[in-house]
C-alpha cells in the first residue's frame, strides 16, 4: 500500500505569528494515529517557530522551495542546510507558480531535487500542464519531459524518497478542480512514465498527490481514485478545519 500524503502548501501566506497559530490548530485537529503523511509548508520567515509546534507530533514541517546550491552569494535564497537545521523533512520542488512567474525550469526542478535527496530529505515534485497545453493535446507529452526532467540522474534508491504532486495549473487557486477521472487518468500516466524511467515496482511505490483547489467537498471522490494518492492544499490548507478534513477524507 501506498503511503497517502496530504501537504499543505501555504505559500506567501500568514505572519509567523499567524503561521504559528494555524500550526497549533491543524496539530489539534489532525489525528496523530492516521497513517496519512501529513505536512505542513508555511513560509521560510515561520518555519522555525513552526518546528517548535510540530515537533514530537505527527504532522511534519515542509519548505515551498528551496535553492540548489549549498551556500555563498545568492541573495534571497535558502539551502537545504539551512532547511534541515530547522527540521524541515520534505521540500517542494517545481512548483507551477515557480516555474511560471521565476524562471523554474526542468533542469533547475532537477538540480534541487538532487540537492533535497542527497541531503536525505524528501522531494515533492510539482507538475502539471496549462490549460492551452492541455486543449492543444500535449498533456502527455508535458507531464513526460517534467518527470523525465526532474528525475534525471536520480537512482532508484533515492527516487523512492520522492513524492510526486500532479498539480495542473489551470485548477491551482481558481476554484475549478480536475475531475475524479481526469486526474486518475493523469495519474495512471504518471506512473507508466515512472516506470519506464525506473520499474514498474518503485513506479507502484511513489505516492502522487493531486493539486489544484482540492477541498473537503471534493477530496473524498479524488483520493479515493486508484492511482490518487493524497493532495499538495493551496487554499484550503489556510483554514485548520478545512485541511484537516481533507486528512480525514483520504
Ligand atoms: P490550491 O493550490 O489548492 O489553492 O489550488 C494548490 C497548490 O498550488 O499547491
Amino acid at each position: 500500500m501506498r503511503q497517502k500524503v496530504v501537504c499543505g502548501n501555504w505559500k506567501m501566506n500568514k505572519t509567523v505569528d499567524e503561521s504559528v497559530v494555524l500550526a497549533k490548530q491543524i496539530v489539534e485537529k489532525c489525528d496523530p494515529d492516521s497513517d496519512t503523511l501529513v505536512a505542513i509548508a508555511p513560509t521560510f520567515l515561520a518555519l522555525s517557530k513552526v518546528a517548535d509546534v510540530v515537533k514530537g507530533t505527527a504532522v511534519k514541517l515542509a519548505a515551498q522551495d528551496v535553492h540548489f546550491e549549498d551556500d555563498g552569494a545568492y541573495t534571497g535564497k535558502v539551502s537545504v542546510a539551512m532547511l534541515k537545521a530547522v527540521g524541515v523533512e520534505l521540500v517542494i520542488v517545481g512548483h507551477s507558480e515557480q516555474r511560471q512567474y521565476f524562471h523554474e525550469t526542468n533542469e533547475t526542478v532537477n538540480k534541487k531535487v538532487h540537492k533535497v535527496l542527497d541531503a536525505g530529505l524528501k522531494a515533492i515534485i510539482c507538475i502539471g500542464e496549462t490549460l492551452p497545453e492541455r486543449e492543444q493535446g500535449q498533456l502527455e507529452s508535458v507531464l513526460s519531459e517534467q518527470i523525465v526532467g526532474a528525475y534525471k540522474d536520480v537512482p532508484v534508491s533515492d527516487a523512492l524518497n520522492t513524492v510526486i504532486a500532479y498539480e495542473p495549473v489551470w485548477a491551482i487557486g481558481t476554484g475549478v478542480t480536475a475531475s475524479d477521472d481526469q486526474a486518475q487518468q493523469a495519474h495512471a500516466f504518471i506512473r507508466t512514465v515512472v516506470a519506464s524511467i525506473y520499474d514498474d515496482r518503485t513506479a507502484q511505490a511513489i505516492s502522487i498527490q493531486y493539486g489544484g483547489s482540492m477541498n473537503p467537498a471534493n477530496a473524498e471522490g479524488l483520493l479515493s481514485q486508484l492511482d490518487i494518492d493524497g493532495g499538495l492544499i493551496g487554499g484550503a490548507a489556510l483554514d485548520a478545519d478545512k485541511f484537516a478534513a481533507i486528512v480525514t477524507a483520504g
